[in-house]
């Protein structure tokens, strides 16, 4: 079979987001714009790494709701179906498979070297399972297997494309061309979106600010953005303070000099740029708010944009499936 998905010329574009908490700003600056911008240019592939979530994931209903909750977020972000491959990883059997050809050439202790598994090593984790471990093969297997010419992540992620590359470099000498070895694609500007106490944004640090919670919980995140104790008729310094920082990522420049000459002036509190800052969010995303309500109340459409994304996406896999077992000799 060969891979009909392939027909633009364009070059492709491959990304995953592991369904494991509500998005955020980080997640929405850092990774899913990007992926909705880039379908226009590129052939799009994006994917829920279902069977990532599963090493910390553990209750059922959980797992469901998160993973439909990020269908949502995209088809709202307006990532269009007809112009992005969009599916389920676990549809796909065929990722779960090549992870197996992987892992046998893949060396224990380059995973040693791993971030996830280093961390939850230094943290006296005693029960690391085996799939957190091996969490960078299955990636690699996400990526190569869709032969992409770039794979956009955020900074944290950049080790684990680079392992791709390196597993993609072993496997093709030594069984021959079958992978392309893929680049990652960092935006610079939106590399680390700080989170409300000023550090990375991350579910893991419980500093988010949530794109899709309802008003008044999103309200409660802005208003806990962390913020010095300069009393409010004094000056401050925009750029030293969590407020502007995150305001910038969505303001005009005429916006920006107009909040940071308010901060200079003095007579201007933390409160008051909170205030604008959640005016700004909410107006950022307003029109993708609504859409996800519209798609909230026709699961259905959201169930078979899944269904025929994994169906495009198999076309692909199998495809590459049929390259590397011809390759390493399952072929018989
Ligand atoms: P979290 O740290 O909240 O668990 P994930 O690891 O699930 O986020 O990240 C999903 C995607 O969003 C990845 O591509 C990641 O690099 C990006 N991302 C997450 N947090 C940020 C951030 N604070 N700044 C920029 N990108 C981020
Ligand atoms: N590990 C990525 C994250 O935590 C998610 C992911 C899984 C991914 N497979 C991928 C990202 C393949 C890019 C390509 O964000």
């Amino acid at each position: 079979m060969t891979d009909t998905n392939k027909t633009s010329g364009k070059k492709r574009v491959l990304s995953g987001v592991k369904p494991t908490g509500k998005a955020h700003l980080g997640n929405y600056l850092g990774a899913m714009r990007n992926h909705v911008t880039m379908q226009d240019e590129y052939d799009s592939f994006i994917f829920i790494a279902d069977l990532h979530s599963l090493t910390t994931v553990k209750e059922p209903h959980v797992l469901r709701e998160l993973i439909l909750d990020i269908a949502l977020d995209y088809l709202a972000l307006g990532l269009n179906p007809d112009k992005t491959v969009f599916f389920r990883q676990s549809d796909v059997h065929e990722h779960a498979e090549l992870t197996w050809i992987l892992n046998c050439l893949t060396p224990m202790s380059m995973l040693e070297l791993a971030h996830a598994y280093k961390d939850a090593k230094a943290k006296g984790d005693r029960e690391i399972n085996v799939g957190l471990f091996d969490y960078p093969v299955l990636m690699a297997v996400d990526i190569l297997m869709y032969k992409p010419d770039i794979v956009p992540v955020g900074k944290d992620q950049k080790q684990h494309v680079e392992i791709a590359r390196d597993l993609a470099g072993k496997f093709n000498r030594l069984y021959g061309e079958v992978f392309k070895l893929p680049k990652p694609y960092i935006p610079e500007e939106v590399a680390v979106v700080i989170g409300t106490d000023g550090q990375k944004m991350s579910k893991s640090y419980g500093n988010t600010i949530e794109i899709f919670a309802p008003e008044k919980q999103l309200k409660k995140q802005i208003m806990g953005v962390v913020t010095d104790s300069t009393p409010l008729e004094e000056p401050k310094d925009p750029l030293k303070d969590n407020v502007y920082k995150l305001y910038s990522y969505f303001a005009t420049e005429e916006e920006k000099n107009s909040l940071a000459e308010k901060y200079r002036a003095g007579g201007f509190g933390y409160g008051d740029a909170k205030k604008l800052l959640l005016a700004k969010v909410l107006e950022h995303f307003k029109p993708f708010r609504e859409k996800r309500e519209e798609l909230k109340n026709n699961m259905d459409y959201v169930h078979e944009v899944l269904r025929k994304g994994a169906e495009k996406a198999r076309i692909t896999a199998s495809a590459v499936k049929k390259e590397v077992f011809e390759a390493v000799g399952l072929n018989i």
